[in-house]
C-alpha cells in the first residue's frame, strides 16, 4: 500500500426533504447567490422553483446561469465568470447534474483568478482560489458532487480536459434521491456505467496489498449490479434510487482508492471521443471500457481473473486462469447490454474517419497515458478499431 493523505472536506446531506438544509448553509457565506443549472430539467421536475422559494426565504439575491450543456463549454464558464465579476457574487450553487457541477467548478476559480478559465484547464496555470460553492446533485454519475475534478470542452478546438484543485470541492452537496426519478431511462443507465467505470478504472492496478480497498470496490459493483435492474424495471423506487446515488457518490470521492493508483486510460480515451462527438461520457465508457480490458489482460492476468470471480461469481472449473479472466470481461459486457447500454462505436454513428482525429487527442497532453498500462497512440488506435463493431 502507498503512503497517503486523504482529505475531503465536502459535507454530504443526503435524502428526503434535505433540500431545506439551503437554508442553513448559503448564508454563510454571503448573500449575493449566483445559481447555476442546465437545459431546462429542473424548471420540468418542480427543483427550480423550490430552490428558489428557499432562496427568497433566506433574502438572497440571486442571478441565474441557464443552458449548461452536457459536456459542459469553456464559453458557457467564461459567462458565469463575468457575472460573479461584476455582480460581486458571494456564493455560487449547482443545481443539477455532473455537467452543471464540474461548470461551477470553473466559474467559481475562474472568478478569483485573473487568467483565462481555459489556460487553468489545460494546466497552464493552477488554481489558487476559488468562490464556495455548492451542489443539488440530481444525477447520479460523476461523482462531481464530492470531489474537486471538473471536466470541460472547448468546441472551437474540439477539446475536453479534466482539471482540479484542492480549491475546488463543494462547500456541500445535497442529494435527494427523489429529485433523480425524473432521470430518463438512457440517462439512468448512462450514469450507472460512469459510476462503475470509475471502480473499474479504481480495481485495474498492480499494488498487491490493498485487501480492503479490493473489498470495497468489489462492494460497489456487486451493489450497482445487484441494484440496476431493479431500478430500471421501476424508475421511481426511492429505495432504489437512493442505493444508486450513494454509490456514484462513493465511486469517485476518494473513500474507496487510498493507496493506490487507478488507470484512468479508458477515461482519456473517452474525453477524446466526446470532444469529438459529443456523445454521453457513460455510453463512450460502456463502448470502450470492455475493449480495454481485452488490450491490457496480458499485463496481470491474476487481477482480471480476481475481478471475474469476485464481482460475476465466474467458476474456474476446468478453465484457465486466462479463460476466468475473459469470461469476467464478457460478463462486464453482457451486463452493460442487458441495461440497454451501447456497445459499439457505430451505435453513435462513428466510423474509421475519426480515430486518427481522437488518437491524436489521447495523447496532447502526455504522450503515454493509463498507470495499469501505459499506453501510446497506437494503442489508442488499436482500442477504437476494436470498439467500432463490437
Ligand atoms: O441539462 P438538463 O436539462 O438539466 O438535463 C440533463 C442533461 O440533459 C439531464 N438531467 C440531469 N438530471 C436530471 C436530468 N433529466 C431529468 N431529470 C433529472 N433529475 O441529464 C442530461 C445529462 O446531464 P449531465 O450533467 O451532462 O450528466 P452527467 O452527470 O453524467 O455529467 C457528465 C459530465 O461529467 C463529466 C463527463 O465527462 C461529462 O462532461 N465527468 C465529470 C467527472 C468529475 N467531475 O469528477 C468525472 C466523470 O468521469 C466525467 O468525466
Ligand atoms: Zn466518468
Amino acid at each position: 500500500m502507498n503512503n497517503f493523505i486523504f482529505n475531503n472536506p465536502t459535507k454530504l446531506i443526503f435524502g428526503k426533504d434535505m433540500l431545506n438544509h439551503l437554508k442553513e448553509e448559503i448564508p454563510t457565506y454571503g448573500n449575493r447567490v449566483l445559481l447555476v443549472y442546465g437545459g431546462g430539467s429542473i424548471k420540468r421536475n418542480g427543483l427550480y422553483q423550490e430552490v428558489l422559494d428557499l432562496l427568497n426565504e433566506i433574502n438572497a439575491e440571486i442571478f441565474e446561469l441557464s443552458g449548461v450543456e452536457p459536456n459542459p463549454r469553456v464559453t458557457t464558464a467564461r459567462k458565469g465568470i463575468e457575472i460573479c465579476k461584476n455582480e460581486q457574487i458571494d456564493f455560487i450553487l449547482a443545481v443539477g447534474g455532473g455537467s452543471t457541477i464540474d461548470c461551477v467548478k470553473a466559474i467559481a476559480a475562474g472568478a478569483k483568478s485573473e487568467h483565462d478559465i481555459w489556460d487553468i484547464v489545460t494546466k497552464k496555470y493552477q488554481a489558487k482560489d476559488a468562490l464556495p460553492f455548492g451542489t443539488v446533485l440530481t444525477l447520479a454519475a460523476t461523482g462531481s458532487e464530492m470531489n474537486a475534478g471538473s471536466v470541460i470542452t472547448n468546441w472551437e478546438t474540439k477539446e475536453k480536459h479534466g482539471w482540479g484543485s484542492a480549491v475546488t470541492y463543494p462547500r456541500f452537496s445535497i442529494l435527494d434521491p427523489t429529485y433523480t426519478y425524473t432521470i430518463p431511462r438512457d440517462q439512468t443507465v448512462y450514469g450507472i456505467v460512469d459510476m462503475m467505470s470509475h471502480a473499474l478504472e479504481h480495481y485495474f492496478h498492480h499494488e498487491t496489498n490493498t485487501p480492503f480497498q479490493d473489498r470495497m470496490v468489489e462492494g460497489l459493483l456487486k451493489t450497482v449490479i445487484e441494484t440496476s435492474p431493479k431500478l430500471l424495471a421501476d424508475l421511481e423506487n426511492y429505495q432504489h434510487r437512493a442505493t444508486i446515488l450513494y454509490c456514484g457518490t462513493m465511486a469517485l470521492n476518494g473513500m474507496v482508492n487510498m493507496g493506490y493508483q487507478g488507470d484512468w486510460a479508458t477515461h482519456n480515451l473517452e474525453h477524446a471521443v466526446s470532444a469529438v462527438h459529443d456523445i454521453p461520457h457513460g455510453g463512450g465508457l460502456a463502448i470502450l471500457f470492455p475493449n480495454w480490458m481485452k488490450h491490457v489482460l496480458d499485463e496481470n492476468v491474476a487481477r482480471f481473473k480476481k475481478f471475474a470471480e469476485r464481482v460475476f461469481d465466474i467458476e474456474q472449473g476446468a478453465l484457465s486462469d486466462r479463460e476466468v479472466a475473459i469470461k469476467g470481461i464478457d460478463a462486464l459486457s453482457d451486463f452493460w447490454k442487458s441495461i440497454g447500454a451501447p456497445s459499439r462505436l457505430a451505435d453513435y454513428n462513428i466510423n474509421e474517419e475519426t480515430i486518427a482525429e481522437m488518437a491524436d487527442k489521447t495523447v496532447t497532453a502526455h504522450a503515454s497515458f493509463g498507470n495499469f498500462k501505459k499506453l501510446t497512440r497506437e494503442d489508442s488506435v488499436a482500442i477504437y478499431q476494436a470498439s467500432l463493431i463490437e
